[in-house]
């Protein structure tokens, strides 16, 4: 027997909200779906989360929010993180960073650990520890008090996150990486037992730049001038990975990329949005 995790690519802004109301929940019940897990840092138009999207995630059907170096971009879901049972901050944070650094959640009668690391490159201005040596320490940890480890990497290198994967290997049923909001077509199961992608892409507009408008990104690019990004709707798609984990010795069994075109309405434009 199998419990089936659906990791789910960052969601970008609003395009991203649509495709999960208008498909995750058709989407858990033909995979068959135990747990969902996706990556929110860009939910609140493609920086960071508010406390309200968080929320409005779980009523979608996500069951775990990870998150990378704009976790903590909205100061209301800061204030929110102390009692916020369902968003896991990357855990080779500083020990004073708000939030919890993992979950644990019980499906078909056994102990399910999520946990979300950060890696070393990219990101050298957050002051996060070196995800290799805390995750030796705590995933021994979440190997005790749960039989499946889940681990997401929130990865700016696909070096750093295959690294990752392999000396993971056999520990953690999987090791499925974000940051990058482009699925990978490395998707693929380690000697050791352990499913791996480097990235497992993003909801929200396919045809754009990481979700975002094309446009305001070449402005950036040829003036060099400040500017605010903006979601994207061109294209919308449901992005991520169902990996089928082995109930009994906690490692993978299968894991398959799932990206789907979405059919949204974009919302009327307010006046001064664009
Ligand atoms: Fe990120």
């Amino acid at each position: 027997m199998s419990l089936n995790v659906l990791f789910l690519g960052e969601i970008v802004g609003r395009a991203g909200i649509a495709v999960l109301k208008k498909e995750l929940r058709s989407l858990r019940h033909e995979l068959d779906v135990d747990l969902c897990i996706a990556n929110g840092e860009g939910t609140t138009n493609g920086f960071g989360i508010g406390a309200a999207h968080s929320v409005q995630l779980t009523k979608l059907g996500v069951d775990v929010i990870t998150g990378g170096e704009k976790f903590y971009y909205k100061v209301d879901f800061v204030e929110f993180l102390p009692k916020c049972p369902f968003a896991i901050r990357p855990a080779n944070y500083p020990p004073l960073s708000p939030g919890r650094p993992f979950r644990i959640l019980e499906r078909k009668g056994h102990r399910i650990a999520v946990v979300n690391f950060i890696s070393s490159s990219g990101f050298s201005r957050i002051g996060a520890s070196n995800p290799f040596v805390q995750a030796d320490h705590l995933v021994k940890k979440l190997q005790e008090d749960a039989g499946i480890v889940l681990v997401q990497f929130h990865s700016a290198t696909t070096a750093e996150c295959a690294t990752f994967a392999h000396y993971l290997d056999g520990r953690v049923a999987c090791v499925v990486g974000t940051h990058n909001k482009v699925m990978s077509a490395d998707a693929t199961i380690l000697e050791g037992g352990t499913a791996f992608i480097s990235d497992d892409g993003r909801c929200g507009a396919d045809m754009s730049v990481g979700g975002l408008d094309p446009d305001k990104e070449i402005y950036k690019f040829t003036t060099a001038l400040p500017t605010r990004s903006w979601e994207s709707w061109s294209d919308c798609q449901i992005q991520g990975v169902l990996v089928k984990v082995d109930e009994e010795s906690g490692k993978a069994l299968e894991i398959t990329p799932v990206r789907r075109r979405v059919e949204v309405e974009r919302p009327e434009v307010k006046k001064n949005d664009d």
